[in-house]
C-alpha cells in the first residue's frame, strides 16, 4: 500500500493544481528535485567539469537503480537524452552493423510512436525494407494472432509499444517476446516511454533486445533523461551513429573500437544531473514499489472512466481493455483544445492527443484531438471526482473556438 499523505508531502506540485498530465510530463518528487539541484549547484560552484569526479559514483548508482527497476545487469543500461534518441540510435546502429537486406520486414503495431514510425521511414527510404502494420485484437491491443501469423525468417525487426499515448491499452509485450524467443534474426524493440514508472517494465520477462523509456513520464525524472536497456546479443551487434569517445576508443589513424555493452549507445556529453535524477526517479520509484504503483494508477483510472463512461456528453476513446493511467476521451460538440482552455482554468492540468501522436490508430482522434488525462499514484481519488464535476461544466456546443 502507498502512503498517498506521504506521496504527496514529498510532491511540491501536487498542492496547487490538480495535475493529470503524467503521460506528457508527471511531477517529480523532492528528492529527485533536491539531486538534481544539489548536484547543479556543486557544478556551479566547483565547476562543472571538477563535479564530473563526484559524479561517477552517483551515475553508478543510477545505473544500478535502473537496471534493478527493469531486472537486469547494470551493463544493459544506457543514458539517453529521450526514448525517442536512445529507439533511433539502435535502430541505426543495427542497420550500420548489415542488420538490414532490401526486402526484409520489419513489424510495428498500430499504436507506434510518431518519432519511431519517422525513423522508420527514413530507414525504408535507404535500405528498402518494408513495414508491415499488425492489427489489433477485438480489445484494442496488438492481435497476437496477426504477429504469429507474420512472422517469418525476413521479418528482422518486431517493434512494439507497450503503452501507447494516446489511449489506455497496455499491448502485451511479454507474450509477444515469448513468440520470439529463439528467433536469433528477429530483434524485438519495446517503447516503453509510457510504462516505466507505472507498470513493470520487466527485461527478463519481456525478453526484448532493445527497451526504451522517458525520464519525464509516469518515471518522474527530469526532462532530458531517458533509459535504453539492450540486450548482450544486440549491444555487441549494434554499431550506432554518431559515436564518441564514451562508446568507443580511438586506436589509430583508421580504425576504432566499440565498447561492449550498452554503452555504446550513450554519449560523453549530456545532462548529468538529469541522469542523477533519474537513477534517483527509479530508486523513489522502487521504494513506493511498482507493483502498488501500477495497481493504484488503475484503481484512479478506472474510477475515472467509468464516470465519464456514464457521462452521456463524453466521449471514451479508450480501448476495450484499457488498463494504463492513460484516460483518452473528447466531449460532443467540443473542440479539445477549448474544454483543455476550461479545465485548466478550473486547476486541472489534461493533455491533447493530436492525430499525428500515432496517425496509424485513428480510433481516438478520427474526430480530431482529443483529451487525455493521464493519473498518478499521487492523485486522489477527491481529484477525480471534482475533476468529472468539472467535465460535467464543459458542454459548449460550438466546433469553432
Ligand atoms: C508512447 C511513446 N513513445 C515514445 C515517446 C517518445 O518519448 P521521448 O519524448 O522521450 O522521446 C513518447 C512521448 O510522448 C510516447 O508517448
Amino acid at each position: 500500500m502507498i502512503d498517498i499523505e506521504k506521496a504527496r508531502l514529498d510532491t511540491p506540485g501536487s498542492g496547487a493544481r490538480v495535475h493529470l498530465n503524467s503521460a506528457g510530463a508527471s511531477l517529480p518528487p523532492t528528492p529527485v528535485l533536491d539531486a538534481v539541484v544539489s548536484f547543479l549547484r556543486g557544478e556551479a560552484l566547483d565547476g562543472p567539469t571538477e563535479a564530473q569526479v563526484g559524479a561517477d559514483e552517483l551515475l553508478d548508482n543510477a545505473r544500478s537503480m535502473l537496471g534493478q527497476l527493469s531486472n537486469c545487469e547494470t551493463d544493459r543500461v544506457a543514458f539517453c537524452t529521450s526514448a525517442s534518441s536512445g529507439w533511433t540510435d539502435a535502430l541505426w546502429g543495427l542497420r550500420q552493423s548489415g542488420w538490414f537486406s532490401p526486402g526484409d520486414y520489419v513489424l510495428v503495431d498500430r499504436s507506434i510512436y510518431v518519432t519511431h514510425f519517422l525513423a522508420l521511414l527514413q530507414l525504408k527510404a535507404v535500405s528498402e525494407i518494408r513495414i508491415v502494420v499488425v492489427g489489433d485484437s477485438t480489445e484494442g491491443s496488438v492481435s497476437m494472432k496477426q504477429v504469429a501469423d507474420r512472422l517469418d525468417e525476413r521479418v528482422r525487426l518486431v517493434a512494439v509499444t507497450h503503452a501507447p499515448a494516446h489511449r489506455g491499452i497496455v499491448n502485451p509485450v511479454e507474450e509477444i517476446g515469448e513468440l520470439l524467443d529463439g528467433r536469433e534474426r528477429c530483434a524485438y524493440f519495446v517503447d516503453a516511454a509510457q510504462s516505466i514508472g507505472q507498470l513493470s517494465v520487466d527485461v527478463e520477462r519481456i525478453y526484448c533486445d532493445v527497451l526504451v523509456g522517458s525520464g519525464r513520464k509516469f518515471l518522474r525524472a527530469p526532462r532530458g533523461s531517458a533509459v535504453a536497456v539492450v540486450s548482450p546479443r544486440i549491444s555487441d551487434v549494434l554499431d550506432p551513429p554518431g559515436i564518441d569517445a564514451l562508446s568507443a576508443t580511438w586506436v589509430s589513424e583508421s580504425a576504432y573500437s566499440l565498447h561492449s555493452g550498452a554503452k555504446r549507445l550513450e554519449r560523453y556529453e549530456g545532462f548529468i544531473a538529469g541522469r542523477v535524477g533519474l537513477g534517483k526517479a527509479a530508486e523513489y520509484a522502487l521504494a513506493v514499489g511498482i507493483v502498488n504503483i501500477s495497481k493504484r494508477i488503475e484503481l484512479l483510472a478506472e474510477r475515472l472512466r467509468s464516470g465519464l463512461a456514464a457521462r452521456e456528453h463524453v466521449v471514451l476513446l479508450d480501448g476495450e481493455r484499457a488498463r494504463s493511467g492513460i484516460v483518452v476521451f473528447r466531449i460532443r460538440g467540443a473542440t479539445a483544445k477549448a474544454v483543455q482552455g476550461m479545465l485548466s482554468r478550473m486547476g486541472y492540468s489534461v493533455g491533447l492527443v493530436k492525430p499525428w501522436i500515432a496517425l496509424l490508430d485513428e480510433s481516438a482522434w478520427s474526430d480530431g484531438p482529443c483529451l487525455r488525462a493521464s493519473l498518478h499514484y499521487y492523485n486522489l481519488e477527491e481529484d477525480v471526482v471534482s475533476f468529472l464535476d468539472a467535465v460535467d461544466t464543459c458542454r459548449p456546443v460550438s466546433r469553432s473556438s
